[in-house]
């Protein structure tokens, strides 16, 4: 990993039956390779409810913090034959430990996405399954879930279009920029989901990640009220887009 970016010294790496985890000791003190299991979160009574995404997202709630689980699934075509393995092409390049290192690296640079805690990978020859555990956004729910219920003010699609462009400034392609992986929190936006995402130079892909925006928007406004996605709530997201957006303060430039 280490080859990539400097993960910083709380960053520990384990070896354990076929494969390995990757966690962050400063944010995941009592951390141990059961925190991938499902079971053992119910075990405890710490499950606290479900996501969906390609495949579940878990929601615990520990003493420390509140965190999410994902076991790493396919969509489309492809989850038919291969469900939830995929070509082992190194460890650099599985599914958790890529998507830990971009999203840790963003966390670091300051950008709204989730902590990232721990990631894990177990080689079936050569294919693997993966995890990830990320602290849970304490959000009020995402874009899709809060346009089911109700129209949003101008400046929260303003707000949304200068999240995403933050994230490009810094060569971000979201590999899946839909409505489900923007969270709406009280004070910010943020940005989930950052498997197979990659870091790039400028390029016609940020066009390529608004258009596929605008089509999840289109898709799940269909069949409600009209007045729950307009043109003018997608001007308002493009001008807050093409806003130069300066970062806080020194919080780029502190940690890259
Ligand atoms: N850290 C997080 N905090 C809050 N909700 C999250 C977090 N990570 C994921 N989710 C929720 O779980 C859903 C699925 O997770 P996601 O990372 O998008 O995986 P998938 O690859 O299955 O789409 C998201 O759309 C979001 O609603
Ligand atoms: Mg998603």
């Amino acid at each position: 990993m280490n080859g990539i970016w400097p993960l910083g010294s709380s960053v520990k790496h384990l070896t354990i039956a076929g494969g390995a985890m990757l966690y962050n000791a400063a944010l995941a003190r009592n951390f141990s390779p059961s925190w991938f299991e499902p079971q053992f979160w119910t075990e405890r009574g710490e499950l606290a409810g479900t996501a969906r995404g390609r495949g579940t997202a878990h929601y615990v709630r520990t003493a420390e913090r509140d965190l999410v689980l994902r076991h790493y699934r396919r969509g489309g075509l492809a989850a038919r034959v291969f469900a939830d393995r995929y070509l082992w092409r190194g460890e650099e390049r599985t599914r958790p430990f890529a998507e830990w290192a971009l999203t840790h690296r963003l966390h670091l640079a300051g950008l709204p996405v989730p902590v990232p805690i721990a990631a894990r990978y177990v080689r079936h020859g050569r294919l693997y399954r993966g995890d990830i555990i990320t602290e849970r956004i304490a959000s009020t729910g995402s874009l899709t879930e809060a346009l089911r219920s109700e129209a949003l003010p101008l400046l929260t699609w303003i707000s949304i279009g200068r999240c995403i462009r933050r994230f490009h400034d810094l060569g971000v392609c979201h590999a899946d920029l839909n409505a489900h992986n923007v969270l709406l929190g009280d004070q910010a936006v943020y940005l989930v989901d950052f498997d197979r995402c990659s870091l790039r130079a400028d390029g016609l892909w940020r066009d390529g990640n608004l258009v596929r925006l605008r089509r999840s928007l289109e898709k799940i406004s269909y069949g409600l009220p009209a007045e729950r996605f307009t043109d003018a709530d997608w001007q308002a997201l493009l001008g807050g887009y093409r806003q130069s957006s300066a970062p806080p303060a020194g919080a780029a430039a502190q940690h890259t």
